[in-house]
């Protein structure tokens, strides 16, 4: 009888752990159909949480559009110093002036991808998935490598 309970909180145990890893197990790689099938169904970037310093509805600068928002997954919150944890990802919603969705572009972490420049796959997005450019693209990490050292993020500041 003792042998069984033990057996059992063994089971309970290894569930736990399995549950845990889980999240991890499904990251996905980075190319943009699994990116964006992770984003819009895996885990709704819509549920994600917003940087404490910039929250919302924002304006934004050339080339993204006039408004915009900013959605970070709980890796890339939970980071307090740049670099952010690999996993992170960030999600930018790009408006325009009549708050139409026009573009959604977006920054992954993902561990040896481009370790040059940070590591980062980019992406944009038509609104309805379609990606152009991804990857590497010199136009993104041009801009954004201004800040290399706040991890080529630009809406967040690191203190
Ligand atoms: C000419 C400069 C420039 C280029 C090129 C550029 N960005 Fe940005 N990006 C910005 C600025 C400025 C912001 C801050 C928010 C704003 O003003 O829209 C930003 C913010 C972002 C954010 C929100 C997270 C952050 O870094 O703060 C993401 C995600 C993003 N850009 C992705 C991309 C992707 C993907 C590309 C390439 C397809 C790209 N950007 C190209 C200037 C640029």
């Amino acid at each position: 009888m003792k042998r069984m309970t033990m057996t059992g909180g063994l089971l309970i145990i290894t569930a736990c752990f399995l549950a845990g890893s889980h999240a991890f197990a499904e990251m996905p790689g980075p190319d943009s159909a699994s990116l964006w099938n992770y984003i819009t169904k895996v885990s709704p970037y819509q549920q994600w949480s917003f940087w404490p310093d910039h929250q919302g509805v924002q304006p934004g600068r050339a080339p993204h559009g006039p408004f915009h928002k900013v959605y970070v997954n709980e890796r890339a919150l939970n980071s307090v110093m740049p670099p952010v944890q690999y996993g992170s990802i960030e999600v930018k919603e790009n408006y325009n002036n009549a708050k139409e969705l026009k573009a959604i572009t977006v920054m992954y972490k993902v561990h040896g991808y481009n370790p040059k420049d940070g590591d980062w796959f980019w992406v944009k997005y038509t609104p309805e998935g379609k990606a152009k450019p991804f990857g590497k693209p010199a136009g993104c990490i041009g801009c954004h490598g201004t800040r290399a050292s706040n991890d080529f993020i630009l809406v967040h500041e690191f203190k």
